[in-house]
Parts: structure tokens; C-alpha cells; sequence
């Protein structure tokens, strides 16, 4: 059981989490943050769920997390001041919160894999969904979707990439309370520098992405493109060096090592 007591001790942000809505199950926590007919529109709002009947990932693929042993959460944003023109970027900033929190708690070398996968033994351990909703041209919601496989021991199905979990890497279980806490309590901290300073976000970033430098492929539908993974530019997206030195800018897709 998770425990509300134990979460709030450990709470020690301003406004992420401070409105906490807990539930057992639910379809889709990012969609409940997202329909405004839910009336959920303050600042930081943590929707969190033990089951997720239709988790989804980028894609439209599934996103499956067995119950109460993992971590289902979404955060809204719907303050101007958060609410960037470049969402993507916010990618970075809970990828990074993700892996800094597992690296204070739990010593785990992450490795954060472009644009929003956090990996620990080069399976993934963690995985971000960032969706908006606009009135007229302009964004006024933008909910962070967050999976962490914590406590679950065996996963079954096909995957992109093989999962871990927090459980695989230590052999043993640890408190997702303590977790979830220090991810909201490290995402508020990052959130309020990256409005400051996006360089330094990225900067972090960065040194966490084992990636760069070396051949990848970049996976988009059919198409199949090959290079250096040479930098990631200050709006977020890949830069792709082919073999004549040309640099393309990728905007999304699925990486893998060549
Ligand atoms: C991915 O790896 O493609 C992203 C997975 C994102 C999963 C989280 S779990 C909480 C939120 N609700 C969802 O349905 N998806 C995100």
C-alpha cells in the first residue's frame, strides 16, 4: 500500500505535489490532467494512480506497469511562467529529475537516453509522456506523464527496449514513497532553474547521455537514418552527423546504438 503519511513527510516542494490527487485505478492518468471537464487546473497538480487500465507511451504504444509496485504519475503545468514555447524541452527536465533522484537514493549509474528515456544497465527504467492541450494557438496545459518500473521483478512481452527496475538493479525492493517524493522535490528544483537558465538543464543532461559521440540510427516510421550522434542543440532536438560531415536536425524518433 502506498502510503499519502509517509510521501508528505518527504515533500518538500513549493507548489509540485501540493495538490495530490491519489487513486487506485484509473485509464490514463496524463488524459484525466489533460480533459479540463475534470476541473484540475491548478499549478503542480500530481495525479497519481496504483493501476493504469490504458497507460500509453510515445507513439500510442502501451505503457504497462503492474499494480502497486511501480510509479504512475502525472504532474500538470498550466502557470504562464511553465508553460514553454518548446515543450520538448521539458523532457529533459524530468528525464534528469528521474535519474538524479535514482543517483541520490540509490547510488544507480543512469544513463539518459534522447529525447526523454531514463536507462540504468542500458535497459529502460523510466519512461516520459509530455502532452498539451492549446486554447486557440497558444498551450495552456502541459501534463508530464512519468512510468518508473520501481519494485516490479519480472516483466512479460515485447518491448523496445528491455526494461528494468529499480528492484532488478539493487535485488532488493525500496520505498516508492520516498522515491516518488525526492522525483517531485528534484523536477520542482530543476523546473525553476530551467526557467532561469535552460542551458543548465541541458548541460546536465548531457553528462548523463552516454549516447553522444557515438554511430546510431534514428528510427522514424520507415524511415531509417544513420550518423554520429554529435550534440543536442539548445531547443532539444538531435543533431545527426552523416558521413559527409553534414549536420541534420532530428526532431523525434527512436535511437538505438549501430
Ligand atoms: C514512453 O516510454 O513511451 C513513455 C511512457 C510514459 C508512461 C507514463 S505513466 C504515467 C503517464 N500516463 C500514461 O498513460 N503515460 C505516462
Amino acid at each position: 500500500m502506498f502510503s499519502l503519511e509517509t510521501f508528505d513527510i518527504k515533500l518538500n516542494t513549493e507548489f509540485i505535489g501540493r495538490h495530490f490527487i491519489y487513486s487506485e485505478e484509473v485509464e490514463c492518468t496524463n488524459t484525466i490532467l489533460l480533459d479540463k471537464e475534470n476541473k484540475y487546473n491548478s499549478n503542480g497538480t500530481v495525479f497519481y494512480t496504483e493501476k493504469q487500465l490504458k497507460g500509453r507511451g510515445r507513439k500510442n504504444r502501451p505503457w504497462y506497469s503492474v499494480k502497486e509496485l511501480n510509479l504512475t504519475f502525472s504532474i500538470l503545468l498550466t502557470g504562464k511562467k511553465y508553460i514553454t514555447k518548446n515543450p520538448v524541452l521539458l523532457n529533459f527536465v524530468a528525464s534528469l529529475a528521474v535519474g538524479v533522484s535514482l543517483e541520490n537514493l540509490y547510488q544507480l549509474k543512469v544513463d539518459l537516453k534522447w529525447p526523454n528515456d531514463v536507462l540504468v544497465s542500458k535497459k529502460k527504467i523510466c519512461g516520459i509522456l509530455i502532452e498539451s492541450t492549446s486554447e486557440g494557438s497558444k498551450i495552456d496545459r502541459l501534463v508530464v506523464g512519468i512510468g518508473i518500473n520501481v519494485n516490479q521483478a519480472a516483466f512479460q512481452g515485447s518491448f523496445n527496449y528491455p526494461p528494468t527496475s529499480v528492484k532488478l538493479e539493487l535485488n532488493e525492493s525500496v520505498e516508492r514513497e520516498r522515491l516518488l517524493a525526492e522525483i517531485l522535490n528534484n523536477f520542482e528544483e530543476l523546473l525553476l532553474i530551467f526557467i532561469e537558465n535552460p542551458g543548465s538543464i541541458l548541460k546536465d543532461w548531457k553528462q548523463r547521455c552516454y549516447m553522444i559521440g557515438d554511430k546510431i540510427s534514428i528510427t522514424e516510421g520507415e524511415d531509417v537514418k544513420y550518423g554520429i550522434f554529435e550534440d543536442v542543440d539548445e531547443n532539444g532536438f538531435l543533431l545527426l552527423k552523416d558521413n559527409n560531415n553534414k549536420i541534420e536536425k532530428i526532431h523525434c524518433g527512436d535511437l538505438s546504438l549501430r
